[in-house]
């Protein structure tokens, strides 16, 4: 579409009459949400995460609702998502890359989040809750070494693009904490279970990349506790990355 004509239906829909759609940006709650695992594009890193261009399970609206109110195998839950928010990026999602697919309103959200609420959900935590244990960390650190220091530095720094080793953003610290803000520990999992390394991703074990996000949680400073990090993005969903308090 022509920037002139879209420019053209945003104002025509702004004159739409409320109601019918939820009111809530869908398109930048699934960037911001979303975008990191299904990509802007919704193209996303099949197999593990699969596109949402085209994909067969969005004409019913359970799977999207269930799988972003309550997680998937490896989708993290979304609990900070009200009704209204999912209605929105459902909407959005359904309608984007050709999908062709009509709204969704937030009562049908709210009907369908009420079946599938997880009852066993836990408390939600953030990273300085002592989240993870010093010797998962330790086995995050050996597992780091080997499968990601090539381009994410062996104490995380992050590898340049300026020498002959392969470059990589820095996966702890400041920049950790500024650019993973308000996400969970359940998207940093999945994130690096189904995308790394990126020759080679999902190859290690669950618990090699738990032990992974709990070093990454050390180098940052966030104190270990008792119990190591699950090896579950359903129960790290619940655990929220963010500055320290
Ligand atoms: C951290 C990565 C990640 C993020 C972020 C994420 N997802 Fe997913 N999503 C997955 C994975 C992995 C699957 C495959 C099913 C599983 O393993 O749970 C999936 C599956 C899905 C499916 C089913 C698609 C199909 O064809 O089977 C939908 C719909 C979906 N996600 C929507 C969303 C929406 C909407 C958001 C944002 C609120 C989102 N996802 C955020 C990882 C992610
Ligand atoms: C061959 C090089 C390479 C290897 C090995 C590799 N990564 Fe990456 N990684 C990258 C690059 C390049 C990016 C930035 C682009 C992207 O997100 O795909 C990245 C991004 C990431 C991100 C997102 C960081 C951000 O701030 O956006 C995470 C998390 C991550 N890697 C985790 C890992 C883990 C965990 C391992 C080891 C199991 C690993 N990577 C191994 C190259 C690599």
């Amino acid at each position: 579409m022509t920037r002139p004509l879209r420019t053209a239906l945003a104002a025509l829909l702004a004159l739409a009459p409320a109601g019918a759609a939820p009111a809530a940006d869908g398109e930048a709650l699934y960037v911001q949400n979303c975008a990191l695992c299904h990509t802007v594009d919704g193209r996303g890193f099949p197999p593990g995460i699969p596109a949402l261009k085209g994909s067969a399970n969005l004409a019913d609206p359970f799977t999207l609702v269930a799988n972003t109110h309550a997680g998937g195998a490896y989708m993290p839950p979304f609990p900070a998502l009200g009704a209204e928010e999912i209605a929105a990026i459902a909407t959005y999602v359904r309608g984007a890359w050709g999908n062709g697919l009509g709204p969704v309103t937030t009562e049908e959200v709210a009907a369908l989040m009420a079946t599938t609420a997880d009852a066993a959900a836990p408390a939600p935590r953030t990273i300085w809750d002592g989240v993870y244990s010093r010797d998962q960390a330790a086995r995050g650190q050996q597992v780091a070494r080997g499968a990601c220091g090539l381009c994410h530095g062996s104490r995380l720094n992050g590898v340049p693009d300026d020498n002959d080793m392969k470059p990589g953003p820095p996966l702890a610290r400041a920049y950790f904490l500024r650019v993973w803000d308000g996400r969970t520990l359940g998207a940093a999992f999945t994130y690096s279970k189904w995308t790394m390394p990126q020759a080679n991703p999902g190859f290690l074990p669950d618990e090699d990349y738990a032990a992974v996000v709990a070093y990454m949680l050390s180098l940052t400073g966030a104190p270990p506790g008792a119990e190591p990090l699950p090896a579950d993005a359903r129960a790290l969903g619940y655990i929220t990355i963010g500055p320290k308090p």
